[in-house]
């Protein structure tokens, strides 16, 4: 029983570790953590943004196909704190040359210089733009210099070349060379308008987080917690299971928390990150979870004994929280299936699941009743 009792604690403890290790990663450095806005655009959010792949460099941009106007944000840290940092769309081909640029330092006199530079070829510039721009801003925090910019693209545009880059240096307001490391050389690549390239292995980090969040829930609240319910109501009638169904429970249950709190801190770290779209239902349902699941916790220690005259009252409380859980994950589940709109098929995943689940317990019902009219049978004839 030993071995048992050591195993079931370890569950939900290797999970946590999993799963934070999980978090961490996917909230490092991702531009979704860095919420702009656009002051150009009445301060609304800006509505996508991507990590661009090379110079830890991170956008932000709108774009209204109406007036076609591309609103941009564009955040890197320099080099070095004098360095100086630019983006660019090119027009005419892929690369620097070509590229219609803007640069920004922060000066010694600690004002953030930003200018527009047109880089004819490796040798020739002007600051003459051949593209329109406007609101040109740049700004420094903390080390990371934003660009802030609004360019008129073509009618109709879907995809431009963008190009950045990162320097060392500025003297006399003149940029110096940046470094040819194959990082500096490869920071170039197109920028979809629509924000369908935001796409990191087929998914944008936004997304991602937004499946993570989903998958913590689904298997907490939606499969973890009901099963452990299961195996509590019916294992128990069964005395070769006893204490085993205990543990079996026990550790469903305590994983189904950790699990469970894990993606309900992600649920609200991405409803912190959208100020703008506010699901209230979803949002106070699984904060009512969260508490009643947390109660729940608490008072498995105020649990009067078992022939304690108020025993069965705590058990009438303990019973209805549970199946409220159950019954408010679930209609959660589906409400957050609404929101993600996933492909229907993991819907139906879960619904098949949560449904043979269902029958189980349906079925478990039945042969418990029947092992109790037995016993109660069995009694009455030896009496
Ligand atoms: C003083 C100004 C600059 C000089 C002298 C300079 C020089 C160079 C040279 C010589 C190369 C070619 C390396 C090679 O192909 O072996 C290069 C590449 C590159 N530069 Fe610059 N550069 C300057 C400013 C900029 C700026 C402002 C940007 C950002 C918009 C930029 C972005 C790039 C990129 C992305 C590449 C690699 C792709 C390509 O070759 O087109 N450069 N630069
Ligand atoms: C187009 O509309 C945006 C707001 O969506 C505004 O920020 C931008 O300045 C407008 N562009 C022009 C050319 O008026
Ligand atoms: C795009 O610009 C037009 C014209 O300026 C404006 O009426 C419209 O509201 C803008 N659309 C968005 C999504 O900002
Ligand atoms: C930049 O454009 C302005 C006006 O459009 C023009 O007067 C000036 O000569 C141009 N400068 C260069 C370096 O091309
Ligand atoms: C890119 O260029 C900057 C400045 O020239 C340099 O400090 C940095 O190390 C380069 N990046 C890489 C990955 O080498």
């Amino acid at each position: 029983m030993v071995s048992s009792t050591s195993t079931s604690a370890m569950i939900p403890l290797f999970l946590y570790f999993i799963l934070m290790t999980l978090i961490a990663n996917t909230y490092a450095k991702t531009c979704t953590t860095q919420t702009l806005t656009d002051a150009s655009n009445n301060n609304i959010l800006y509505a996508n943004c991507m990590d661009l792949p090379k110079l830890n460099a991170f956008l932000h941009w709108t774009h209204n196909a109406s007036n076609s106007t591309l609103s941009v944000a564009f955040v890197v840290t320099p080099p070095f704190p004098g360095g100086w940092v630019s983006w660019a769309i090119n027009p005419t081909r892929t690369g620097m040359v070509g590229a219609q640029s803007l640069v920004a330092y922060k000066g010694d006199s600690g004002v953030v210089t930003v200018f527009p530079l047109n880089i004819q070829s490796y040798t020739m510039t002007s600051r003459n733009l051949t593209i329109d721009t406007w609101n040109l801003r740049g700004e420094e925090d903390g080390g990371v210099i934003r660009i802030f910019v609004n360019i008129k693209v073509p009618e109709n545009a879907v995809t431009l070349n963008q190009v950045w880059q990162v320097g060392p240096s500025v003297s006399a307001g003149r940029i110096d060379t940046h470094a040819l490391a194959p990082e500096n050389l490869s920071s170039k690549g197109p920028l979809n308008l629509d924000g369908s390239q935001s796409v990191v292995d087929g998914v944008d980090s936004r997304t991602k987080r937004k499946n993570i969040h989903g998958i913590l829930n689904v298997v907490s609240w939606g499969f973890l917690f009901p099963l452990g319910v299961v195996i509590a109501r019916y294992m128990r009638i069964f005395p070769c299971a006893d204490p085993t169904w205990f543990y079996l429970h026990v550790g469903c249950q305590m994983s189904a928390y950790v699990i469970g709190v894990a993606g309900w801190i992600t649920g609200l770290k991405l409803g912190s990150e959208s100020k703008d779209i506010v699901y209230s239902v979803h949002r106070n349902i699984g904060i009512a979870i969260f508490c009643f699941c947390t109660i729940q916790m608490f008072a498995l220690f105020l649990r009067p004994n078992k022939d304690h005259k108020y025993r069965v009252f705590w058990n009438v409380y303990h019973h209805s929280f549970v199946y409220t859980i159950i019954i408010l994950g679930i209609i959660n589940i589906f409400k957050g299936f609404d929101i993600l709109n996933p492909v229907e098929k993991w819907k139906s995943s879960y619904i098949g699941v949560i449904s043979v689940l269902a029958i189980i317990a349906v079925f478990l019902e039945v042969i418990t009743w029947i092992v109790v009219l037995k016993r109660k049978s069995n009694t009455k004839e030896q009496q």
